[in-house]
């Protein structure tokens, strides 16, 4: 069954230079225990999206289209029922867990202050609980971690603190914006795994947001590639690796480490930066930095094309696009 459907998504922006559009026509399907990744460089709208899920978009943010949870529209719900819905049913994990924790207040109280608003449970039963949380999130010495402020903790507690946080609430949906750019690579590999065993274990539904397709290729079995503020490629994880296709979607692969390829060899970026979301381009907004790009390309937005049942690519080149599959766009 579906759990979350985002129809037509838009989200725009006040800003003092003009209307920024941040997020234009996305469209979301997630089923129970689903997990999705979202990716793009700085810029394209992941973030916005994950905090209009969350109710959470800045002031100067208006929206339109439909954001169905179990066929309710958040969009049409006040902040008080949204409240409720980030209590008990999604919840999201941050980048940076200082910025989110409350440096005055142990973690134990932080965690313990949800269960006792959103679940009901006595200051024992919640402290009891919190305790458990902070055992299942994999920190060692929960009774006495419990006690500890933030600060007391390493970055990658502090993010394992947040995920305590976040399943509290037992949300249907985890929404991790880039939960470990923040953190070593080592931890980030075991918060990583963290998250996994999680969601299966709980059956939530994930999404995942990160500007690394390394990080969304080994952790979701859905990805919407992200560009301008909308959705460029989206598809089974498994098929848009055997088949990537956006000019896109072939620079963030061509931009990603691979194993056997030298120290000396410098990794290949995609030349230019991403669009100005107040003056977007009329065509693809892609257009002038695609290795492919025609005058049409300037002139109209690209169809959605159905790859297949799970996969859709908005390109107006696609023939050109899989003959370069094999990698000749960067080099
Ligand atoms: N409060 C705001 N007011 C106006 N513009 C904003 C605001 N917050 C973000 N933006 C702009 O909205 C656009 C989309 O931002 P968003 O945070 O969704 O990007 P992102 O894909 O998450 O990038 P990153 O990888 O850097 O986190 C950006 O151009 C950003 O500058
Ligand atoms: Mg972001």
């Amino acid at each position: 069954m579906t759990l979350l459907d985002v129809r037509n998504l838009n989200i725009t922006l006040q800003t003092a230079m003009g209307e920024a559009r941040a997020v234009r026509d996305l469209n979301i399907t997630l089923k129970k225990g689903e997990t999705l990744g979202i990716v793009g460089e700085s810029g394209c709208g992941k973030s916005m999206t994950a905090l209009a899920l969350m109710g959470l978009l800045p002031e100067n943010a208006t929206t339109s289209g439909e954001l169905l949870l179990s066929g309710e529209d958040l969009l049409e719900k006040s902040e008080k029922e949204m409240c409720t819905i980030r209590g008990n049913r999604m919840a999201m994990i941050f980048q940076e867990p200082m910025t989110s924790l409350n440096p005055v207040h142990t973690v134990g109280r932080q965690i313990m202050e949800p269960l006792r608003l959103h679940r009901g449970l006595s200051k024992k039963e919640a402290f009891e609980e919190a305790k458990r949380l902070l055992d299942r999130v994999g920190i060692p010495n929960p009774s006495e971690r419990i006690r500890n402020h933030p600060h007391q903790l390493s970055g990658g507690q502090r993010q394992r603190v947040m995920i305590a946080l976040a399943l509290s609430c037992s949300p249907d949906i985890l929404i991790a914006d880039e939960p470990t750019t923040a953190l070593d690579v080592t931890i980030q590999d075991q918060i990583l795994e963290l998250i996994q065993t999680l969601v299966d274990e709980e059956g939530m539904s994930l999404v995942l947001i990160s500007h690394d397709l390394g990080v969304i290729a080994e952790n979701t079995q859905k990805v919407m590639v992200m560009y301008g503020g909308t959705a460029v490629e989206t598809g089974s994880t498994d098929r848009i690796f055997d088949e990537l296709t956006h000019p896109y979607t072939q620079g963030l692969f061509a931009a990603m480490p691979k194993i056997g390829m030298g120290r000396n060899r410098r990794l290949t970026t995609i030349p230019g930066t991403v669009p100005d979301l107040i003056n977007l381009p009329k065509g693809c907004t892609f257009t002038d930095r695609c290795p492919l790009a025609s005058e049409k390309c300037g002139g109209a937005v690209p169809a959605r094309s159905q790859m297949n049942e799970s996969h859709t690519v908005m390109c107006h080149h696609l023939d050109k696009a899989i003959k370069a599959r094999g990698g000749e766009l960067y080099q």
